[in-house]
């Protein structure tokens, strides 16, 4: 039987200079698309795909991620006194379980292979699921879950979501490359991380920021020098571990928001304000109003 994947590592240590002063008291992770904290998607993503433990690499100045999966007890006492069940209940649906939130440090900022890393304790000797918050992917049935449906299929193994991205992009990410393509999955055949050029990339496939990786990792990302960027790059670790186990590729279907570029965080709000039922009518005439008057013909 194919392990199942419970766990879920969310690395949240990151200091967000990019977004820097919104991000100067505050996490960066909870910055709001529409009303709902970056960090807030990727748990759904994650409780969506099944996911029972979650599991934050935090670092100094994060503690609003913990209270924020922790009661907010004066705040329910006045709800509940106020009678506003909507909004308890809204709160009471987002709630871990007991137990099912912790959260470890990340020291120093060493790389994302480091932060994955100082998870492994807590992650135990089971294939998990990492997902990187600041990229929002909107999916239906969410990301986490179609790679999961990949990884049954495939009985195990190892998973990156992909996706495609213009050629003069690809230096920014990790790209792989792809062979024995059935549907919208693949055998991962070669990974490189931030390719200096288009040439050294071995195709425009990225991958998007949604893992799930066998415990052998762990060993790996130990053994491993830093290296681009001068980190311990995850992706490094993936590329020796390759050589002994199964990498698939899953062009998932929907879009993703790179939620720690400017651009594209206000896109994730148009884009996921549109998609609300109770918000759209509205926003949409907003919107109409305020591109006529930016950008009148
Ligand atoms: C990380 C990964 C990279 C991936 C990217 C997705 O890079 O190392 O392979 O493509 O996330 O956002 P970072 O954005 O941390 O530089």
């Amino acid at each position: 039987m194919v392990q199942p994947i419970r766990t879920a590592v969310f690395p949240v240590a990151g200091l967000g200079t990019r977004f820097l002063p919104a991000t100067k008291a505050i996490p960066k992770e909870m910055l709001t698309v529409v009303d709902r904290p970056v960090i807030q998607m990727a748990v759904d993503e994650a409780r969506e795909a099944g996911i029972e433990k979650f599991v934050f690499v935090t670092g100094r100045n994060k503690a609003a991620i913990e209270d924020h999966f922790d009661r907010q007890f004066e705040l329910e006492a006045t709800l509940r006194q106020r009678g506003k069940t909507a909004e308890l209940g809204l709160l009471e649906q987002d709630l871990p379980a007991a137990g099912q939130a912790m959260f470890t440090r990340q020291q120093e900022p060493l790389g994302l292979g480091h932060a994955v890393w100082c998870a492994r304790h807590l992650v135990g000797n089971e294939p998990f699921a990492l997902l990187l918050p600041d990229m929002v992917m909107h999916a239906k049935p969410g990301c986490l879950k179609q790679m999961i449906d990949v990884y049954q299929t495939h009985g195990g193994g190892n998973v990156v979501a992909v996706e495609e991205v213009p050629w003069d992009q690809v230096s920014r990410y990790g790209v792989v490359g792809a062979k024995d393509w059935k549907d919208n999955a693949f055998r991962i055949d070669g990974m490189v991380e931030k390719p200096k050029t288009a040439e050294d990339a071995p195709s425009n496939l990225i991958i998007s920021g949604r893992y799930i990786l066998q415990p052998a990792i762990f060993s790996e990302i130990a053994r491993q020098e830093p290296g681009a960027g001068g980190e311990i790059q995850i992706t490094d670790a993936m590329i020796r571990l390759m050589r002994e186990q199964p990498f698939y590729g899953v062009q998932y279907r929907g879009t993703t928001y790179d939620c720690g570029d400017k651009i594209g965080y206000l896109s994730a709000n148009v884009a996921l304000g549109l998609a609300r039922e109770d918000l759209a009518p509205g926003f949409r005439a907003a919107l109409k109003r305020i591109l006529a008057e930016h950008d009148p013909l």
